[in-house]
């Protein structure tokens, strides 16, 4: 199951952790755990909470808080975060990229509420973060094969005519047999050619920013060239290549 069975039941349960209400849309076959003491924290970042949780099937929970105030207040009604991750994860999936299983999403009816939105996904299995690659990676054919595997599947997502909002190193797992996990997945399809490049041109920004000087010149060289190379076999691709240095 890569996402969500069509068969989602809408729920309405308490969560621990969030002491609100929330509007739950499952798999028919998952049930997150409600008992407080298997709920541990995994991650806090400026917008999220991440929680492992011990339950029946265990289930990685994303707490997302709105970001911009009040707009995703409102938006949440509509797209919350969960629900553009978990369709997000849908489309990569469809284009061949791996994302983490989804078993469900939910939001908070209330519009006070801390947390606007609930992910339930599988466990990754042992992976590291892309960050923690080109930061501690010290084994070059290791370095060059993550750079390769990523310049191949940001010209796949981006030869499909998508963005990943947020495609920078950290967003990317790497599980022990290389291969990559993207999440994160807030994913936009822009109309334009225009807003297609400077989408890219945004992306590659941010790899940047994110690498600060982990990746030297000559492995973004290979990465640009590779990207290019990989762009170009896309429809959309091609019209993309000439934004990569
Ligand atoms: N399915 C998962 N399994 C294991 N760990 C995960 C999973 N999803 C997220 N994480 C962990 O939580 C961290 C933050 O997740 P992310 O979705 O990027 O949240 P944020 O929006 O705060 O950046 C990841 O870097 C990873 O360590
Ligand atoms: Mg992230």
């Amino acid at each position: 199951m890569n996402s969500m069975s069509l068969s989602a039941r809408w729920s309405r349960c308490l969560l621990p952790v969030t002491n609100t209400l929330w509007r739950l849309a499952l798999a028919s076959d998952f049930q997150p755990a409600v008992d407080p003491s298997k709920w541990h924290l995994l991650h806090r970042g400026p917008h999220s909470r991440i929680y492992h949780v011990h339950g029946t099937t265990p289930c990685v929970v994303k707490l997302a808080m709105p970001r911009s105030k009040p707009r995703d207040n409102l938006r949440k009604y509509v797209a919350c975060q969960a629900k553009r991750e978990f369709r997000g994860n849908r489309t990569l999936a469809s284009i061949g990229l791996r994302t983490p299983t989804v078993y469900g999403w939910g939001v908070t009816p209330s519009p006070f509420a801390y947390y606007e939105s609930a992910l339930f996904m599988r466990p990754l299995p042992d992976f590291k973060s892309g960050l923690t690659v080109i930061r501690k990676e010290n084994d070059a054919a290791k370095r060059r094969h993550f750079l390769d595997t990523l310049a191949e599947q940001l010209a796949c997502l981006q030869g499909n005519g998508y963005i990943h909002k947020d495609a920078h190193f950290g967003n990317l797992c790497v599980p022990g047999d290389g291969s990559l996990v993207w999440i994160d997945n807030d994913i936009r399809r822009p109309a334009t050619i225009s807003a297609r490049r400077s989408g890219l041109a945004k992306s590659l920004r941010l790899l940047e920013k994110t690498a600060r000087d982990a990746v030297a010149p000559h492995e973004w060289q290979f990465f640009n060239h590779r990207l290019r190379t990989c762009l170009a076999r896309w429809p959309k691709g091609e019209e993309l290549a000439h934004e990569v240095r």
